[in-house]
C-alpha cells in the first residue's frame, strides 16, 4: 500500500528506552497526528521516519519501497519526503521563488520554476514571489516553506509542532490552508502536536502517545472524543466533570438520578466522567422534562458562579444534597447567565456523554 509504514519500531536514547514497539500506517492521503505529552517521543518518532536518526529496531516502509530496517538506511534525501518543523527557517538569502525552487535541483531551470510558481500559488503566495524572507509575516513565511517542502511532490510529508511559533489567529488561518493544501496534494501526512484540537481539526486519524513510548488509541477525532479508552485520553480532550457512582441493576445510583451503565459490573464503584457540554441545567427538575433533552432526574443545585466567555458561559455549581451532595461541577451554556434572575435549578446528566471507569 502507498503511503508510510513503521514496524515494531523500538528507540532508546543510551539505556532510556523513548518509543515501545511502535508501529502504523499512514496511507497516501491521510493526516495523521501524533498527540502526546512533552517528551514521549513524538520529535524522535518523525526524525525516524526521516532519516535523522538510524532506526535501531523495526522497519520504515515508503510506498512499498523498505527505507530502513536491520540493514538498510536510505538517508533522507533520497526518501522523498518533505518536512516543516516548528522553525521553519528559510533561507535569508534566498527570494521566495527562489527558495521554494531550491529543492526542486533535479528539474530543469524553467520547469523547476513553474512549478515553484504553481505552489505559491497554492499557498496564496505568488504575488510575493520576488520578496525575501525578512519581507513576510510569521505566517507567511509558514506559507512559503508549506510550499517549498511541497514543491518536490514528496511521497510523505512530515510535521513537528509546525503552527506553534503563530499566534492564535494566524495559527487556525494558516492550519486551514495547509490542511487544503495538503489534502489538494493528496500526501500521506504524518503532524505532531501537543494540541489536542489541532489535532481534532487536522487529523483523519489521532494517536494519542502516553508518557511511556506507547500508543494508547488510535481513532478518527470523534471516536477518541466520544471513546476515551481511559481518564487520561478523556482528559487530554478537555475539562471533565467527575463523581463517583455504584452500579445496581445495570443503573448508577447518583444525586442525578439512576443513569442507564449496561457495560459497567453489577455492585462496584465506578468513577463517572463528563464533559462540561453533558450537563445541562433548568428550572425544572427531571420529571419535568420536554422528551429532547437529558434523561433521568435532575440534582437541586446551587450555583457557585457564571463567567461569560464569549458566545457562551462557564457556570459552576455544587449539588444540594443526595448520594454526590457536596460535589462541585462546571458545564458551558449558550449565552449569558442571569445569576440575578433565577429561581432552584437542576442540573442534569445526559447518559450519551459520560464515560465510566472502574475506580482504581
Ligand atoms: N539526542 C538525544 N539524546 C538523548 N536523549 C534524547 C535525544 N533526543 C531526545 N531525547 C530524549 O528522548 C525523549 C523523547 O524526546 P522527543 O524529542 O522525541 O520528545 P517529544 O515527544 O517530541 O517532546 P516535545 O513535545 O517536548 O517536543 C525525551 O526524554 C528527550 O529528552
Ligand atoms: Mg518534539
Amino acid at each position: 500500500m502507498q503511503g508510510l509504514h513503521m514496524v515494531a519500531v523500538h528507540h532508546a536514547y543510551g539505556s532510556t528506552a523513548v518509543l515501545n514497539n511502535i508501529s502504523f500506517t499512514v496511507p497516501a492521503g491521510e493526516l495523521v497526528c501524533l498527540l502526546g505529552p512533552s517528551g514521549c517521543g513524538k520529535t524522535t518518532l518523525l526524525r525516524i521516519a526521516a532519516g535523522m536518526e538510524r532506526l535501531q529496531a523495526g522497519s520504515v516502509i515508503i510506498d512499498e519501497e523498505v527505507v530502513a530496517d536491520a540493514t538498510i538506511h536510505v538517508p533522507p534525501e533520497e526518501r522523498r519526503i518533505g518536512y516543516m518543523f516548528q522553525d521553519y527557517a528559510l533561507f535569508p538569502h534566498l527570494s521566495v521563488l527562489d527558495n521554494v525552487t531550491f529543492g526542486l535541483f533535479r528539474r530543469d531551470r524553467v520547469t523547476a520554476k513553474e512549478r515553484a510558481m504553481e505552489m505559491l500559488d497554492q499557498v496564496g503566495m505568488a504575488r510575493h514571489a520576488a520578496r525575501f524572507p525578512h519581507m513576510l509575516s510569521g505566517g507567511q513565511q509558514q506559507r512559503v516553506a508549506l510550499a517549498r517542502a511541497l514543491a518536490p511532490e514528496p511521497r510523505l510529508f512530515l510535521l513537528d509542532e509546525p503552527f506553534s511559533g503563530l499566534d492564535t489567529g494566524m495559527r487556525s488561518r494558516v492550519r486551514a490552508e495547509t490542511l487544503a493544501v495538503l489534502k489538494r496534494n493528496n500526501v500521506a501526512t504524518l503532524m505532531v502536536t501537543h494540541d489536542p484540537q489541532e489535532a481534532m481539526f487536522m487529523a483523519d486519524r489521532i494517536k494519542v502517545m502516553g508518557a511511556n513510548g506507547r500508543i494508547l488509541q488510535t481513532g478518527a477525532p470523534a471516536d477518541i472524543y466520544h471513546k476515551p479508552v481511559d481518564e487520561y485520553v478523556a482528559h487530554l480532550f478537555g475539562d471533565m466533570n467527575m463523581f463517583e457512582a455504584r452500579v445496581e441493576h445495570g443503573q448508577l445510583i447518583s444525586s442525578f438520578g439512576a443513569i442507564a451503565a449496561d457495560a459497567a459490573v453489577e455492585g462496584t464503584i465506578v468513577r463517572v466522567l463528563i464533559r462540561p457540554e453533558g450537563m445541562t441545567l433548568s428550572n425544572t427538575d427531571g420529571s419535568n422534562t420536554d422528551g429532547g433533552g437529558p434523561q433521568g432526574g435532575g440534582a437541586l443545585v446551587d450555583i457557585l458562579s457564571a463567567h461569560l466567555l464569549g458566545n457562551s458561559s462557564l457556570v459552576r455549581f455544587r449539588v444540594r444534597d443526595g448520594i454526590n451532595g457536596g460535589a462541585e461541577f462546571h458545564v458551558r451554556v449558550p449565552g449569558s447567565f442571569d445569576l440575578t434572575e433565577i429561581g432552584p435549578i437542576w442540573a442534569r446528566v445526559d447518559p450519551d456523554h459520560i464515560f465510566l471507569y472502574p475506580l482504581a
